[in-house]
């Protein structure tokens, strides 16, 4: 699919250009200055809001704003919306089926993970350790969030190969073959129907059972229910940390002096993830207005798709002191690298385990890592955006 270049960014924006996925900065504080509710008609048109509480407004607003469709892109013509509750839902079906997971995801079942974390750091780390080089994203980021919420679900981790290639169809190759997407997509329900079907012969202690086990106002949940929640975590669990990580490794490895004082004092790690997840948040989503309604006093009409495009926010200097400074001992840092309001995202304790222990270990063992510049970074995602490979001399 080729599209012309992008010449004017508030009337005619594509969050799949690649000058838009390789650096959005420039283009966001030029937008929040001059437009900051940018408008396209690419891609099935859609709006695009810069400013921290614009963004907001329309996270907290669900009586005006639909999540039945959360994609950036527009889904393929004629296909029918896939259903993943509880990020597809609205109130009040939205809070019965996010209560049903909230159990996995509390403060104290993710400490549980985090032995397990740490291990498959360790193990990754060992793969590497002789070698002069590595790819920081690619032999190390890539393969940590997908093997903790295989285990979390109770599909092999040895499988971890497919599940990412899902996710790189879904997330990164939407934008040139949505088809392909699509037929992604199918792979994981398939694949799921037959996990769920042998749950239902003999239940196991995975989250698959317990969905099989969960019952909504006296009735277990549908088959397309159980599906659905299974591809939304496999598919939230995987892209989006790995590419917090990838973000965070790839700043410390062109940053030495924030490398050297977290190796110095790993106390900064929690407000260091912080500052990472705010600076180089990964991920936006979307809503379809409901009515005809207004975002900072520019129309919305029904059935418009309107990006959350809580990157931008996190970088407002309205909300942000020095926003495009990363400081990673920032002490207030209200970010919404995790969304806001109901949809607020249900992994952020996993997510942010996942990085400080993937972070931190990484650094025991490689103190003066550092970016190979004859190498260049792709960065890349409408939806959830990272460097795509972390080449880094080891030592
Ligand atoms: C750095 C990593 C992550 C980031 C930046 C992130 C970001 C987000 C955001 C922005 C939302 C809000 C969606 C919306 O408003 O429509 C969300 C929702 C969600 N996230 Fe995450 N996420 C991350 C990791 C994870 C992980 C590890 C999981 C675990 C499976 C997860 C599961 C979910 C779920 C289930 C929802 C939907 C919640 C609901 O609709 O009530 N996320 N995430």
């Amino acid at each position: 699919m080729e599209l012309k270049p992008v010449s004017d960014w508030a009337t005619d924006f594509d969050v799949a250009d690649p000058a838009y996925e390789a650096n959005p900065f420039p283009i966001w504080d030029e937008l929040r200055g001059s437009c900051p509710v940018a408008h396209t008609d690419r891609r099935g048109g859609a709006h695009l809001p810069t400013r921290y509480d614009d963004v907001a407004a329309v996270a907290y607003d669900t009586e005006h704003f639909t999540s039945r469709d959360v994609g950036v892109l527009p889904p393929v013509e004629g296909s029918r919306l896939l259903i993943a509750p509880p990020i597809t839902s609205d109130p009040p079906f939205h809070t019965d089926a996010r209560r049903i997971l909230l159990p996995f995801f509390s403060p104290s079942a993710v400490d549980r993970l985090e032995i397990k974390t740490r291990a498959i750091c360790e193990e990754l780390i060992a793969a590497i350790a002789d070698q002069p080089t590595a790819d920081a994203a690619g032999d190390y980021a890539q393969h940590i969030p997908v093997r903790v919420i295989a285990h979390l679900l109770g599909i092999p981790e040895g499988e971890e190969a497919t599940f990412t290639d899902w996710a790189i169809r879904i997330f990164q190759g939407s934008a040139t073959n949505p088809e392909d997407g699509r037929e992604a997509t199918r792979e994981i329900l398939a694949y799921f129907a037959e996990h769920v079907a042998s749950r239902r012969q003999e239940r196991a202690d995975d989250l698959i059972s317990a969905l099989i086990d969960a019952d909504l106002d006296g009735s277990p949940l549908t088959d397309k229910h159980i599906l659905g929640t299974c591809f939304l975590l496999l598919m939230a669990g995987i892209d989006t940390t790995w590419s917090g990580i990838g973000a965070s490794l790839w700043h410390l490895a062109t940053h030495h002096d924030d490398r050297d004082r977290l190796v110095a004092d790993p106390a900064l790690l929690d407000t260091a993830v912080e500052e990472f997840l705010r600076a180089y948040s990964p991920v936006t989503m979307a809503r379809i207005a409901v009515d005809d309604t207004e975002i900072a006093g520019c129309p919305v009409h029904a059935g418009d798709r309107v990006l959350l495009n809580f990157p931008a926010g996190n970088r407002d200097p309205e909300k942000f002191e020095r926003p495009d400074e990363v400081l990673i001992d920032r002490e207030k840092n209200r970010h919404f690298a995790f969304g806001l309001g109901i949809h607020r995202c249900l992994g952020s304790n996993l997510a942010r385990m996942e990085m400080r222990v993937a972070i931190g270990t990484w650094l025991e063992h490689f103190p003066t890592f550092a970016l190979r510049p004859e190498i260049e970074v792709r960065w890349g995602g409408a939806q959830v955006r990272g460097p795509r490979e972390v080449p880094v001399t080891l030592a």
